[in-house]
């Protein structure tokens, strides 16, 4: 049997963080007012990363996808598949991916990107493991990368102090033990209303909303349920009871909603790794850089189960439980 093993991990944060004192300033200067302390209750966000005009997602994934190779211990000529997951794409196209693949200078193998907002990442590893599972690809970069600032609405204060910038990068290895355990990707088009940028090109020109807009509390509702009913599914089908998983690395929109799904599955908070604290929110990139977090902290052993999870936009959901090879470092 072929498996997907997790070789790799990188990260790319731009620039400086920015805290909610600085962002509240400069808000004010816009007449909009907010205060750290509202952020903080509500969200758990302390920080967040920004990326400057000149900085494109495919820069912030390359910079994650150079440090996962580095980390595999692979050189861009044995990477046989790029996915890119992201909803701020450089371009139109080309996709990020194939921008990400010439910026590396990867010359073999498919590239594409993959759009399911802050459940990206989830779609783009599934993905990948299919793949390698099928025996079509032997070693897969996959990326989670935005500049989600560039569709934050300023003047709109109930979303635009949610969201960063940044890039996290993952390599999948084809090996003969998992690996990936289990996972289950889910969408349900008639909630489309309840998180979108409603906006697109026509004759060269943006039509519509192209900021992001959300019902705040139906998000809240929708991620909670459907993240307590994947994670118990594929935990079901990975063999692992709740109590024995090694780490939940959610997506990190909201310290409310990590808490109320940790508590829903009776794993304890140490348990949970926690990055929308100095991340905020960076959608696809959001898991990526909460492993890497773990990773950089020690947290990541070997041997060790981890379940990742994905929600947003859609409404999209998944999870996905993996085992951490005997010889991860
Ligand atoms: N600063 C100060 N006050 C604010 C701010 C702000 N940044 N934003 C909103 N408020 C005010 C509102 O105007 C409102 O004031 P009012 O009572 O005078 O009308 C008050 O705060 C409450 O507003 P609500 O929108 O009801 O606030 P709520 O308690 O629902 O919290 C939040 C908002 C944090 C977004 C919450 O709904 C939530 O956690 N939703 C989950 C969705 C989420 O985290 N989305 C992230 C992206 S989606 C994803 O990744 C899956």
């Amino acid at each position: 049997m072929i498996y997907s093993q997790l070789r790799g991990i990188g990260h790319a944060l731009p620039g400086n963080p920015v805290s909610n004192e600085v962002l509240a300033g400069r808000l004010a200067e816009l007449g909009i007012e907010t205060s750290d302390q509202w952020i903080r209750e509500r969200t758990g966000i302390t920080q967040r990363y920004l990326a400057d005009p000149t900085t494109t997602t495919s820069m912030l994934a390359a910079e994650a996808g150079r440090e996962a190779l580095a980390h595999a211990g692979l050189a861009a000529s044995d990477i046989d598949l790029v996915i890119v997951a992201t909803s701020t794409p450089d371009i139109i196209f080309p996709s990020t991916a194939c921008l990400v693949q010439k910026r590396l200078g990867i010359h073999q193998g498919p590239a594409f990107d993959i759009q399911a907002v802050c459940s990206g990442f989830l779609y783009a590893l599934a993905t990948a493991d299919l793949y390698i599972r099928a025996g079509k690809a032997t070693n897969a970069l996959v990326v989670g990368a935005e500049v989600f600032s560039r569709l934050l609405d300023w003047r709109d204060r109930s979303t635009c102090v949610l969201f960063g910038d940044g890039a996290g990068a993952v390599v999948l290895r084809a090996e003969s033990q998992p690996g990936i355990l289990a996972h289950r990707l889910e969408a349900r088009g008639e909630f489309e209303n309840i998180l979108r940028a409603a906006g697109g090109v026509h004759g060269g020109a943006i039509q519509g909303h192209p900021f992001l807009t959300m019902e705040g509390q139906a998000v809240f509702k929708m991620a909670v349920e459907s993240l307590e009913s994947s994670a118990r599914q594929v935990l079901a089908e990975a063999g692992i009871a709740p109590e024995d998983l090694g780490l939940l690395i959610p997506h990190q929109a909201n310290m409310r909603i990590l808490q109320m799904t940790a508590k829903r599955l009776g794993i304890p908070m140490e348990r949970v790794v926690v990055a929308v604290d100095r991340h905020a929110n960076t959608s696809a990139a959001s898991v990526p850089l909460a492993m890497h977090l773990a990773h950089q902290e020690g947290r990541l052993l070997p041997g060790q189960t981890l379940l990742l999870q994905g929600v947003g936009g859609g409404f999209t959901w998944g999870s996905l439980a993996l085992r951490l090879a005997p010889d991860f470092a």
